[in-house]
């Protein structure tokens, strides 16, 4: 597909650049990682999941779950809830006083206290109900548009993705994102990509597909079988910002460049390090950099991969984590 040929995708009044997208991951995708993921041509992002009720009550934690940073491009706050007024209440505190261009409705959410809560994929069975909270949330973020992260069904007795994309965009959602494995499935088994498909084919707003996209032809595949609008990469991204690039490279020119020379992986690397240590502070940015150090290294020669794990598991300071870095060739 050439550029030229490649219609525009908009959420709201925003276009979106390139078609694949930084899918939230509680714990990994704040504003750091964001940022570094939309250097690389991620076409959008959102924050990892909270409560509507925390926002509505503006909790430390949560607030702190919503920073942002000014250099961002085009991230969503995304908020799951299953109570018309908490709602209604994040989503004017999301759009109105936090400024964010578009709030992300979640009922994706496998955790079974919040399917008991009635919120998250304990929605996906209830389409009027989806349908009506997808409008409130609207009307509270006006002008900002609502888009919606849902998944295929509560289990595979019960697929019920295009009732509840029906329903979305019934309420006024402007795209859906669709994980499809079951709640049930949680983030075993397969992504069944055929709900993709029937999702598309359903309703009129962009589709953004994904699930088990490992690899840049994992989600050009995606986009070519289903016909879904763009794809988005989760736990393939975690360490691998270059990620975005060379799918966004693979769809325009048929061609995936090679990664990063170890000199840019040290760079960007680096930069996360100090990105996080930003937003952390110096302890809770080592301890970040233990979960990352595993994906970071998958990049490298299976011989430096294996000492920069060893060393960065245990890291305490940044100090250390500059020596680890400096001894990768
Ligand atoms: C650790 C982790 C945390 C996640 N947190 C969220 C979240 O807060 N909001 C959300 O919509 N999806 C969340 N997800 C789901 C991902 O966005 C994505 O839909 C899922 O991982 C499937 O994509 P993948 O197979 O490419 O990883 C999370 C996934 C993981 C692995």
């Amino acid at each position: 597909m050439s550029a030229a040929t490649v219609p525009t995708l908009r959420i709201g009044s925003h276009e979106i650049r390139g078609r694949f997208a930084l899918s939230p991951m509680a714990e990994f995708t704040s504003w750091p990682m964001r940022v570094l993921s939309q250097e690389y041509g991620a076409a959008f992002a959102c924050t990892e999941m909270v409560k509507a009720k925390f926002v509505a009550q503006r909790h430390d934690e949560t607030m702190r779950e919503l920073r942002r940073h000014p250099s961002e491009r085009l991230c969503g706050g995304q908020v799951c809830g299953g109570q018309e007024d908490e709602l209604a209440a994040a989503a004017r505190i999301l759009v109105h006083e936090l400024g964010f261009p578009f709030v992300d409705f979640n009922i994706a959410c496998p955790i079974r206290r919040i399917i008991s809560d009635g919120a998250g994929s304990g929605l996906l069975g209830d389409p009027p109900k989806v349908e009506r909270l997808v409008r409130i949330l609207r009307e509270a973020s006006a002008p900002a548009p609502v888009t919606v992260k849902m998944r295929s069904g509560l289990d595979e007795k019960n697929i019920t993705a295009v009732e509840a994309a029906l329903a979305a965009e019934a309420g006024g959602a402007v795209l859906i994102a669709l994980h499809p494995r079951t709640a049930r499935q949680g983030y075993g088994g397969l992504a069944d990509h055929s709900v993709v498909a029937k999702v598309k084919a359903a309703v009129k707003i962009p589709v953004v597909g994904g699930g088990d996209m490992k690899t840049p032809a994992d989600a050009v595949r995606l986009m070519r079988e289903t016909g879904c609008d763009a794809a988005y990469f989760a736990r393939a991204a975690i360490g691998d910002p270059w990620i975005f690039a060379r799918a966004q490279a693979l769809l325009e020119t048929g061609a995936e460049p090679v990664g990063p020379t170890v000199d840019e992986w040290r760079a960007v690397f680096r930069r996360h390090a100090a990105l996080l240590r930003e937003h952390l502070g110096d302890r809770e940015a080592c301890l970040h950099l233990r979960k990352l150090s595993r994906e970071y290294a998958k990049r490298l020669a299976e011989s430096s991969a294996q000492r920069l794990y060893a060393s960065l598991q245990k890291v305490e300071t940044m100090e250390q984590f500059e020596d680890a870095l400096a001894q990768i060739s």
